[in-house]
């Protein structure tokens, strides 16, 4: 078998794998497992990676359903969603049944078996403030093993399962606390304030918010179903006060956020628009147009194509800014 991977990447790369194996229960993983003996990569909705070739082996598509409300208190619910869900499908069940909490996250391409993983985030919430556990299938033993918050050390785009457990355990099924009304807000993101103030909304609702970042997002970001995209390609770089007092120097008006370290988190937008890249077309890649940080495939884009560009933006921010860029998007090979 010679399966086409272009349409389960959002990049939407043509790249192809010997055998594609839907995943639709954790009894049938286990039992995959047991037979499998070719290397195996295993997918979610295909938002975050870049394909650069074939694959040689076995691709797993996490397709693992359903939506549930597990548990529901007087202040809040325990809602569980298996690792195939569509994430925006889940953010649309939660707002519907007015439970807080994934509402800013709304419209984020991809599945909730990945979220975790990279800890998603956007517009002042990550998936760690809602997040309770999850089940994940230990690859070795087939053997099914829930992690709580703590175990995952989340941090920014980043927990276990990108560090010390990559490549360990596979995600089945995630559980969330979301809250009953009144619900806590998150508008301390600017763009989400204009949006609510343009439409004239004083008290949101959780449905308003949802709506505001649909909005936001849409307007900002690449649709990849018209144009390939992985979101953002590289994390925002955290530096240390020294380098920025440098460059704040040099350029007084750099956007910075300062975290509860001491360090400092800089835009990658911006450093990337500073070096001249935001909507740079080279061949059939380039920088989207409205945002520097995320890389498009304008058609039939290989992988290795966007990677190179990728690499040249990195040496440019690195010549000018002293700042190495670390690749967001998992790379394929
Ligand atoms: N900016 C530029 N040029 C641009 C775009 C932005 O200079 O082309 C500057 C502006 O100063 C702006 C700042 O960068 O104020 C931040 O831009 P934006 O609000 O678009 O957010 P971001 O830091 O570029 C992050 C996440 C996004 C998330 C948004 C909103 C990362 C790597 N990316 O982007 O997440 O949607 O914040 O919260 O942290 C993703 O991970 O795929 C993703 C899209």
């Amino acid at each position: 078998m010679n399966k086409s991977l272009r349409s389960f990447n959002t990049f939407g790369i043509e790249a192809h794998t010997e055998e594609l194996i839907e995943i639709t229960s954790v009894l049938q993983l286990r039992t995959v497992l047991k037979k499998i003996t070719h290397p195996f990569y295993i997918l979610g909705g295909g938002s975050n990676i870049l394909l650069l070739n074939d694959l040689k082996g076995v691709v797993l598509k996490m397709s693992i359903p359903g939506i549930q409300i597990e548990r529901d208190f007087k202040h809040a619910v325990y809602l569980s969603a298996g690792a195939g869900v569509n994430w925006h499908q889940l953010v649309l069940f939660a707002v519907k049944n007015n439970l807080g909490g994934l509402e800013n996250l709304s419209l984020i391409p991809g599945t909730v078996g990945a979220s975790p993983m990279q800890n998603i985030g956007a517009y002042g919430v990550e998936i760690k403030d809602i997040f309770h556990r999850l089940e994940a299938v230990e690859i070795a033993t087939g053997k099914s093993k829930i992690f709580r918050k703590q175990a995952l050390a989340f941090g920014y785009r980043n927990s276990i399962f990108k560090n010390k457990l990559k490549g360990k355990y596979i995600i089945t099924k995630v559980w969330f606390k979301l809250s009953k009304p009144p619900h806590r807000l998150h508008l301390s993101y600017g763009a989400i304030k204009t949006v609510l103030a343009g439409a004239g909304i004083e008290n949101p609702t959780i449905q308003d918010i949802s709506n505001a970042v649909i909005k936001i997002r849409s307007e900002k970001l690449p649709d990849p179903e018209e144009i390939g995209n992985a979101g953002s390609f590289f994390k925002n770089p955290v530096i240390k006060k020294k380098l920025f007092a440098e460059l704040y120097e040099q350029y007084p008006d750099i956007p910075h956020y300062p975290q509860s370290d001491g360090t400092i988190k800089l835009p990658a937008a911006w450093l990337i628009e500073r070096c001249g890249w935001k909507g740079k077309r080279v061949g059939n890649t380039g920088t989207h147009v409205r945002q520097a940080l995320v890389l498009v495939n304008y058609g039939n884009a290989k992988g290795a194509e966007i990677y190179t560009l990728a690499q040249e933006i990195q040496e440019s921010v690195c010549q000018k800014f002293k700042i190495s860029l670390e690749m967001e998007v998992n790379i394929w090979v």
